[in-house]
C-alpha cells in the first residue's frame, strides 16, 4: 500500500482526534459488477488493509442518486456491488460492510459539513466540471455537493486511512480541507484523512487511452463469464507503433502489457518476448485473458452463490450497519456539542 503522503498513513496524534486502532475507509458506487480497473485501483486494497486496520467499507447509494433514477436498477446494482465485494474477499469477520443510506447519520454531518464549506471549493472540483459535462440536462445540487457528502462518509468514522484509486485524489484532498476547516472553527476533533493507492492507482481501459470506466463502456468485467472476459481482453487496443508481428514492441506504451505486471512475477520476460518480436500482440493478450478468467474463477462462483442468496447478503449488509451505528452516533453527539447545537 502507498499512501499520498510521505511514509505511513496519517500519524496518530497526541490528542483524542484518533480511535484506538487506527480506521480506515471507503466507499463504492453500486455500480453492479467491478470492473478490473475497480479492483487493481482499490477493491484489492480494501481487502489488504481488512487486517491491518479497523477496516469499514460503504456502498454509497445516496452519491449514487446523482445519476441513477431508476429506483429497480439502483436495488439491483447495490446488491451485486455487495455480493461482489464480499465474493472478492471482504470478510464480515474482519470488515464492517454496509449501505450508505442505512446509517442516516451520515446525512446530518454533511448539513454540518456544509456550513464550514465554501462554494467556491465545490465550483472547482474537477468531477463536479467533468459531471456537468457529462449530464448536462440534470446539474442537480447534489452533483456540487458530492464531495460534502464523501468529507462525511469518511470523517464520521474518523478514519484516516482511505483506499481509492487516484481519481479520487482531488475529492481526498478537498475531504482534508473540509476537516481541517471544522478543525479550525470549532477545535480539534477530526484526523486528516490519506489515499492510500495500490501499484496500479489508474487502470487504463480496452481503448488503451482512457481511464478504464462503465460509463467510457471499456472495462474488463472480472466477474463475466468466461467468454465474455475473453472477448473483452482481445479487444484490447496494444502497442500502435508495432504494424507487423516482426516489429519490435514497446511494452511500456502497451496496456496489455502494463496489465501483465499485476498478473505474475514473469512480466519482465513477456516484455522482452514483445520487444524482440518473439511473441506477438495475440499471445500476450490470449496469455492476460487465461490469468484474468484463472485469478477470479473462484471469486465467479462465490459471486453466482451470492446472488442467488440475496437474503444472505441483506442480513450482512444490516449486520453492518448496526455495527456503524455506536461509531456514526458518538461522532454527531461530540460535533452537535462543538458547534452548538442544544
Ligand atoms: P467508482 O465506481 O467510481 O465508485 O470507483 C470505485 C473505486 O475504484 C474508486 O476508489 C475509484 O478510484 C477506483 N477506480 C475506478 N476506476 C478505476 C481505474 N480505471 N483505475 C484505478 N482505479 C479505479
Ligand atoms: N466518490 C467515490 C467514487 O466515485 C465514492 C465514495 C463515496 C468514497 N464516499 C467515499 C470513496 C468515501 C472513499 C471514501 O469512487
Amino acid at each position: 500500500m502507498k499512501t499520498d503522503t510521505a511514509g505511513s498513513p496519517a500519524p496518530t496524534p497526541a490528542s483524542a482526534l484518533q480511535p484506538s486502532r487506527t480506521r480506515c475507509f471507503s466507499g463504492i458506487q453500486p455500480s453492479g459488477r467491478p470492473h478490473l480497473g475497480n479492483y487493481l485501483g482499490a477493491i484489492s486494497n480494501y481487502v489488504a488493509l481488512q487486517d491491518r486496520y479497523e477496516s469499514i467499507y460503504c456502498i454509497v447509494d445516496l452519491h449514487a442518486l446523482t445519476s441513477v433514477h431508476e429506483p429497480d436498477r439502483l436495488r439491483r446494482q447495490t446488491l451485486e456491488m455487495a455480493a461482489a465485494l464480499l465474493a472478492l474477499g471482504l470478510d464480515p469477520a474482519r470488515c464492517t460492510l454496509f449501505v450508505q443510506s442505512h446509517r442516516p447519520e451520515v446525512t446530518e454531518l454533511m448539513w454540518l459539513f456544509a456550513t464550514v464549506t465554501p462554494v467556491s471549493w465545490l465550483q472547482r472540483t474537477p468531477t463536479y466540471k467533468e459531471k456537468r459535462q457529462n449530464q448536462p440536462e440534470d446539474v442537480n445540487h447534489g452533483l456540487l455537493t458530492y464531495p460534502v457528502l464523501q468529507a462525511a462518509d469518511i470523517v464520521l468514522y474518523k478514519a484516516s486511512v482511505v483506499p481509492v484509486g487516484r481519481d479520487q485524489a482531488a475529492h481526498l484532498e478537498l475531504s482534508r480541507e473540509i476537516a481541517r476547516a471544522f478543525n479550525n472553527r470549532y477545535g480539534p476533533t477530526f484526523p486528516e484523512p490519506q489515499a492510500a493507492f495500490t501499484e496500479a492507482p489508474v487502470v487504463m481501459g480496452t481503448d488503451g487511452v482512457r481511464k478504464m470506466s462503465k460509463s467510457i463502456g471499456n472495462t474488463i468485467e472480472i466477474l463475466a463469464d468466461e467468454a465474455t472476459i475473453r472477448r473483452q481482453v482481445m479487444s484490447m487496443v496494444t502497442d500502435t507503433l508495432r504494424i507487423r508481428r516482426t516489429d519490435p514492441g514497446h511494452p511500456e506504451r502497451c496496456n496489455v502489457c502494463q496489465l501483465h505486471r499485476s498478473f505474475g512475477d514473469d512480466f519482465e520476460a513477456i516484455w522482452d518476448g514483445e520487444r524482440t518480436a518473439r511473441t506477438g500482440c495475440v499471445d500476450t493478450k490470449r496469455l492476460l485473458a487465461d490469468r484474468i478468467i484463472a485469478r477470479f474463477a473462484e471469486a465467479r462462483e462465490r459471486y453466482a452463490e451470492l446472488m442467488a442468496s440475496p437474503a444472505t447478503v441483506d442480513r450482512i449488509l444490516d449486520e453492518g450497519a448496526e455495527r456503524a451505528r455506536p461509531i456514526a452516533q458518538a461522532t454527531i453527539a461530540e460535533v452537535r456539542e462543538r458547534m452548538g447545537l442544544r
